[in-house]
């Protein structure tokens, strides 16, 4: 078992990762709450799967248990459902020594700990993830939110849980392109900050030694972005690191109206871009940029889109984190190590371009 401190003063808190955990996870919410109720906020697959497993084993510790049970999927992930959840919580008759437990991804993650952040202003609340993307992102860090119409994440906030608990075998039952969507974004971890996670993934050859590795490879992502988020707390300086690949990401998958591509797809496409540009230009290490690629290809993840340069800048335009008229490129000068540059946006294009710049047509 791994147990990872999140040192944050009087908000600590503690992520415990182990295999084969999930018979105990009753107990182990025990150890962290004295609640007589915990309302179990999770999605209707993820309750089809886990649910009554989890709702039996915290009534053994004698919580009264409500299942508060959402649709899945991004486009619930908003303001709707959270009116429903928090009214459920009243009904429930819940009080401010009472617990919320988020069991699924990232979607009841960010809802549900936005529940647990404002429900009676602020009650327990103990995640419980059940995707890759979760495991090593979502669930560490303490930012809660949903969706508005006008954008992603636009309403929430920081609020750190008591305790993150994971068992990394619920990811045997996760969809394959939910696997690798998560893997991408731990490709970037290894390729940002940590060289011998990288060169284990170069080691592995399939889905199969990722699940079977899966505990060590959340605790190492896990770690890496905890040092950040210790940092940086409140997001304004530090945690820029994790937008390795993001910035052209997010215009890639903005351009597709996130429909081609999911959000690691679009990272994955970001970050192969971004460094064989780096490459080129001599601020990365050659043979860099074939690494990262050749990884994400192992797991069918795509690295290239034939988008024209002037539809990524476009999209890098409309980026919320541009600020004024300078970007912050995070740069993998070689695996395992970062640094950040800022470039004017008039300055952008080489960092961005298709390496097959001169046959696109525009
Ligand atoms: N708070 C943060 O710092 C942060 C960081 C990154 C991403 N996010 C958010 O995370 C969300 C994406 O998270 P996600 O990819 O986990 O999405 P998700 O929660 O929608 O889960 C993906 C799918 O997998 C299913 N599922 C979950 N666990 C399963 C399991 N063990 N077995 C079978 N099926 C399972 C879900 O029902 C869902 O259909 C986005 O809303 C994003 O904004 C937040
Ligand atoms: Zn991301």
């Amino acid at each position: 078992m791994e147990k990872i401190f999140v040192d944050l003063g009087e908000k600590s808190y503690t992520i415990e990762i182990a295999a084969h955990s999930w018979g105990t996870l009753g107990k182990k919410v025990r150890a962290l709450s004295k609640a007589d109720k915990a309302a179990i906020l999770t999605d209707r697959t993820v309750d089809g799967l886990y649910g009554n497993s989890l709702e039996q084993q915290l009534r053994e510790q004698g919580f009264a248990v409500r299942r508060l049970v959402m649709e899945a999927g991004e486009d619930h992930k908003n303001l709707e459902t959270f009116g429903r959840m928090v009214r459920a919580c009243a009904d429930f008759g819940m009080t401010r020594s009472d617990l919320v437990i988020t069991l699924g991804g990232g979607v009841p993650g960010d809802l549900g700990g936005f529940v647990a952040a404002s429900f009676l202003r602020g009650v327990d609340f103990i995640q419980i993830p059940t995707t890759l993307l979760a495991q090593i992102d979502s669930s560490v860090g303490g930012k809660v939110a949903v969706d508005l119409p006008e954008g992603k994440n636009l309403v929430g906030a920081f609020y750190q849980p008591k305790g993150v608990l994971m068992d990394p075998e619920l990811l045997r039952s996760l969809d394959r392109r939910y696997l690798h969507d998560g893997l991408a974004e731990v490709i970037k971890c290894a390729a940002f900050g940590d060289p011998d996670l990288f060169a284990r993934l170069e080691q592995f050859q399939g889905d199969e030694d990722i699940l079977a590795h899966a505990a060590e490879i959340s605790a190492a992502c896990c770690r890496l972005k905890v040092k950040v988020v210790e940092e940086d707390e409140r997001d304004v300086g530090a945690r820029m690191v994790l937008n390795f690949g993001h910035t052209i990401g997010h215009a890639v998958e903005r351009y597709y109206h996130y429909e081609k591509y999911t959000h690691g797809e679009g990272v994955a496409i970001g970050m192969v871009r971004l460094t064989r540009n780096t490459e080129k230009m001599g601020l990365t290490q050659p043979g860099t940029a074939d690494r990262i690629q050749h990884l994400l290809e192992r797991y069918q993840i795509p690295t290239e889109d034939s988008i024209s340069d002037q539809n990524v800048l476009a999209g890098i335009a409309m980026d919320k984190k541009k600020r004024g008229n300078q970007i912050t490129l995070i740069i993998v000068p070689e695996i395992g190590k970062h640094l950040l540059k800022k470039v004017a946006f008039a300055d952008l294009e080489p960092y961005v371009k298709g390496w097959n710049h001169d046959h696109v047509a525009h």
